[in-house]
C-alpha cells in the first residue's frame, strides 16, 4: 500500500504523480464495487487480475493502430500511463442486449444487436452516470462534433478487434464500457479494459465471466476472471 496522496482515488483505482509531469502511475486495487458502490468487497489478485487484463489489450489494441495510454506494467497491479485530460464520458458499446439495457427497454437479453449500439453516459457518480445524447455533449462543451466522431470511431474500431479476439477464444463479448481523455489534441483511450468493464460469455456455455458474477452472485468471481486470462494468455500461471 502506497503511502503517497493519491492524485485521484476511484472506486477500485488509485492514480498518483510520477516523477515525470506527463506520466501518471495507476494502482488496480482489490476492490470490487457495483451498483455504483452500493455493494463493495475486496477480493485477492483482482487488481493484478485486471492490471494484467489491461496491459494486454491495450498492448493489442496498440499493435492495431489504437491509441491508448498505457507505457508499461512495472508491477503486477500497476500501470504507468501517459497523462491524459480525460473526457468525462462512458462510452459503451454492446453487441447483444444486456444489462441496463434490457433493464430499461423492451428488449430480450441475448438479442443481437447488428449494426452495435453506442451509447454515451455522462460520468457523474452523484448524478447517477445519466445517459447523454450528442447535442448536450456539444452544449456542455465537452467534445466539439469532429472530437465526438473520433470518439465513436475510435469506439467501433476497439469494438471490431475485441470481438475478433474473443471469438477465436471461444468468447462472446456482448458489451463493454471504454473512457477516453486528449492529449495535444488526440483522442486517446485511458482508464482500463478489463474484465470489471466488459461483459464476457462463454459461447458454448452461455456463461458469464466478468463482474455479473460478483454483481448477481453466480459464482466466484475471481475464478470466473482467472479463467479469462488462462484462456487469452499463453502460459498465464494466475
Ligand atoms: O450496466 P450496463 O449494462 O449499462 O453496462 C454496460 C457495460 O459497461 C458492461 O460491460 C459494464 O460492465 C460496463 N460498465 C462499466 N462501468 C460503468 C457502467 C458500465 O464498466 N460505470
Amino acid at each position: 500500500m502506497s503511502m503517497e496522496t493519491p492524485l485521484y482515488e476511484g472506486k477500485a483505482k488509485s492514480v498518483y504523480q510520477t516523477q515525470n509531469p506527463d506520466e501518471l502511475r495507476v494502482v488496480f486495487r482489490n476492490d470490487m464495487t457495483a451498483f455504483n458502490g452500493v455493494k463493495h468487497d475486496q477480493f485477492e489478485n483482482k487488481g493484478r487480475f485486471n492490471a494484467t487484463a489491461s496491459e494486454f489489450f491495450m498492448r493489442l489494441l496498440e499493435e492495431k493502430g489504437v491509441s491508448t495510454h498505457f507505457i508499461n506494467r512495472p508491477d503486477p497491479d500497476t500501470m504507468i500511463v501517459k497523462k491524459l485530460q480525460m473526457i468525462p464520458l462512458e462510452v459503451i458499446v454492446r453487441n447483444v442486449a444486456a444489462g441496463s439495457m434490457v433493464k430499461k427497454y423492451p428488449i430480450q437479453e441475448g438479442t443481437v444487436l447488428n449494426p452495435p449500439v453506442v451509447a454515451i453516459d455522462y460520468k457523474d457518480d452523484e448524478r447517477g452516470d445519466p445517459m447523454i445524447n450528442d447535442e448536450i455533449i456539444f452544449a456542455l462543451g465537452i467534445l466539439n462534433p469532429e472530437e465526438l466522431g473520433a470518439v465513436k470511431k475510435a469506439a467501433l474500431r476497439i469494438n471490431e478487434i475485441l470481438s475478433v479476439f474473443f471469438d477465436e477464444y471461444g468468447i462472446r463479448l456482448v458489451d463493454f464500457k471504454l473512457e477516453f481523455g486528449k492529449a495535444k489534441g488526440a483522442i486517446i483511450l485511458g482508464d482500463e479494459i478489463s474484465m470489471d468493464s466488459m461483459r464476457l460469455w462463454d459461447k458454448r456455455t452461455g456463461e458469464s465471466f466478468d463482474k455479473d458474477v460478483y454483481r448477481f452472485e453466480k459464482g466466484d468471481v475471481m475464478t470466473a476472471y482467472r479463467r479469462v486470462l488462462e484462456r487469452i494468455i499463453p502460459g498465464f500461471g494466475g
